[in-house]
């Protein structure tokens, strides 16, 4: 819980999540034409970090469409607003809200989407209903999240692992679940849905070493016996040209939201 405090509002963070977002942009597609995403929907991105799905989604509504980012975290909220103004994107806006609460209107968007945020949740399946509540009856919902505990290294690496097993231990610690993505489903059909799913990962391979470097330049700034201990591990598999790492299996859920 403190590192994470500690690390939410830093640039390095930021970073980090651009650059993680950045990689999975090739997955970010077809999540739209699941969601049967185009011109002119009013949409929201809920946790919506540095807004690269929000942005996605953005282009496909065009001008007569918008798009609602929230997060609690008001540094990601600003990066999006700066980003918007920056590239003149007009059909934006993004809020600091709290994801179980969101304050935005009942049955207001034709689809709600949400990516690795429901890892962070206390209780994730508020965080859906609220999803369902902002979505307009037979409007789309989607939340994307992992399973912590699936993922590959090869060859093995101690420090690697580790990184995994600590992020595991701090998402617990916080009293969210690392294995959310996986009970998506199941949250989905106790919401009173049809859920389909399907699931995917990265491969870090040499050519996304700055994958590597992102999260390192965060763990620098942590500093205890810990983070140092496991940049050296990192470094050295990071490295390896031929290492591979395998990001946590995503499960893709979606639904169309009850009638009600
Ligand atoms: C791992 S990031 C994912 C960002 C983005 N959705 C993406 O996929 O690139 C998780 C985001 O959820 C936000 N978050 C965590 N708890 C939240 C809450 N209770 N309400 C709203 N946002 C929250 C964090 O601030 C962070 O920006």
């Amino acid at each position: 819980m403190e590192v994470f405090s500690k690390i939410a509002f830093l640039v390095e963070e930021m970073n980090r999540l651009q650059t993680q977002a950045e990689e999975f942009s090739p997955f970010v597609g077809a999540s739209l034409e699941r969601m049967g995403i185009v011109s002119k929907m009013k949409v929201a991105d809920i946790g919506c970090g540095t807004g690269n799905v929000s942005f996605a989604m953005s282009k496909v509504v065009g001008p007569k469409g918008s798009v609602v980012g929230v997060d609690a975290n008001p540094t990601a909220v600003n990066y999006c607003m700066t980003i918007a103004k920056r590239k003149r994107i007009r059909n934006t806006k993004f809020v600091v809200g709290d994801a179980q609460n969101t304050s935005l209107p009942t049955h207001a968007f034709n689809a709600v989407y949400s990516r690795f945020l429901f890892q962070h949740l206390k209780d994730p399946a508020a965080c859906l209903a609220e999803m369902v509540r902002i979505t307009k009856p037979n409007g789309m919902v989607m939340v994307e999240d992992c399973d912590l505990s699936k993922w590959v290294i090869e060859p093995a690496n101690p420090h690697v692992e580790q990184l995994w097993t600590w992020y595991e231990g701090i998402i617990k610690a916080k009293g969210s679940d690392p294995f959310v993505g996986k009970k998506l489903y199941r949250m989905f059909v106790d919401a009173g849905m049809k859920p389909q799913v399907d699931i995917y990962s990265l491969p870090v391979l040499k050519n996304n070493r700055r994958v590597w470097d992102t999260i390192l330049d965060v763990l620098r700034k942590i500093d205890s016996r810990e983070s140092r201990e496991l940049i050296q591990g990192i470094e050295s598999f990071a490295n390896d040209k031929n290492s591979l790492f395998v990001f946590p299996l995503v499960f893709r859920v979606w639904a169309k939201a009850p009638r009600h």
